[in-house]
């Protein structure tokens, strides 16, 4: 009789059941009247009573074990069905939020793919700096306002450790780990100790171009400009150089374009029908001898623009400051994909 109960346990543990229904057929084999358990019991009362001893153990663990087989699957099954009758079919599907990038990388990403067009490469520096990339290397005399503790934020003070003010300080160290030719654009973010106000904020961001190789010209630089402006603003976008002064360029000019109102004056570009939007110059040769690269043989451009200078004009954001907050309402209206 053991080797019968052995048997039958072996066959229990060798079946599956994956549904109510063989649940039931289970129960019927096995555990109802007529089932296997009870014509066990009744075949173990005509046992002599020695062979009892032995047996009853294993006849009890037989029955408990196919009682726990049949609970464990009933459980199982049950909460099978029950998770399924809870789910409301009808009911329409999660919202899944897609993102969307913050339109300042929006507009970074389209001027870089412009100036990628034109060969330039893109390339990084860091935003903690000493004052020799920031201001020494590029031709900022000691007494220049712009190293006024108004417009730096100081991390040290000796060795003078500062937040970079301008991206030009990439402009230097791609001097000096590069040899010319060089082209190429530096987008980043900016300091500047400046109280916050819809039109300024104590950081921001640029994009810096360097282009050098031997004999470049202004008109390279104007030209290149004007091509941007046509990518970026329409092709119908003209731009007016005016003289301006930086340290690190000679001669220096201020970019604008041409306002969408053509000329007959807006809010936006102050009823003058021209909007500024970058900086520029030919590399002044100080600032090349400084880094090492030989102004009698070579010369080059620089230009800097703000990102979110050209971001307003895009889109018409007149208050810098929302760029910054995070507000989802907000920057879920841009859905741009580069
Ligand atoms: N660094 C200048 C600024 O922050 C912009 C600039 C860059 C001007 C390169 C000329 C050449 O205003």
């Amino acid at each position: 009789m053991i080797s019968q109960i052995n048997q039958i346990q072996q066959d229990i543990a060798s079946q599956i059941i994956t549904s109510i229904d063989e649940l039931e057929v289970f129960r019927i084999k096995y555990l109802s009247k007529k089932g296997i358990i009870n014509q066990i019991f009744e075949d173990f009362k005509l046992l002599p009573p020695e062979e009892k001893k032995q047996v009853g153990p294993k006849v009890n663990e037989l029955k408990d074990y196919i009682t726990d087989v049949y609970t464990n699957n009933k459980n199982n099954l049950s909460q099978e069905t029950s998770n399924i009758n809870k789910q409301d079919l009808s009911l329409p599907g999660d919202f899944q939020n897609t993102g969307s990038r913050h339109p300042i990388s929006l507009v970074k990403n389209e001027i870089n793919a412009i100036f990628n067009r034109l060969g330039f490469t893109i390339t990084d520096g860091p935003e903690i700096e000493d004052d020799w990339h920031v201001f020494s290397a590029l031709n900022f005399p000691p007494e220049h306002p712009a190293r006024d503790m108004q417009d730096t934020f100081f991390i040290n003070k000796t060795p003078e450790i500062i937040l970079r003010t301008h991206t030009s300080s990439v402009q230097v160290r791609v001097m000096e780990n590069t040899k010319p030719p060089i082209r190429m654009i530096m987008p980043g973010r900016v300091y500047r100790n400046e109280a916050i106000s819809a039109r300024s904020h104590c950081f921001f961001h640029q994009i810096e171009g360097l282009y050098i190789d031997k004999d470049v010209s202004f008109a390279d630089l104007k030209q290149t400009l004007l091509f941007f402006a046509k990518e970026y603003f329409g092709s119908s976008t003209k731009i007016r150089l005016r003289p301006s002064y930086f340290p690190f360029t000679e001669p220096s000019a201020e970019v604008d374009i041409s306002c969408n109102c053509n000329g007959k004056g807006c809010n936006l570009c102050k009823y003058t029908g021209w909007l500024e939007i970058l900086g520029c110059g030919m590399v002044d040769p100080n600032v090349l001898d400084y880094n090492n690269i030989d102004s009698k043989l070579y010369s080059g451009y620089a230009f800097g623009m703000g990102i979110e200078r050209i971001a307003l004009l895009k889109y018409n954001v007149k208050d810098i400051r929302i760029y910054s907050e995070n507000d989802v309402r907000f920057l879920s209206q841009f859905t741009g994909v580069i």
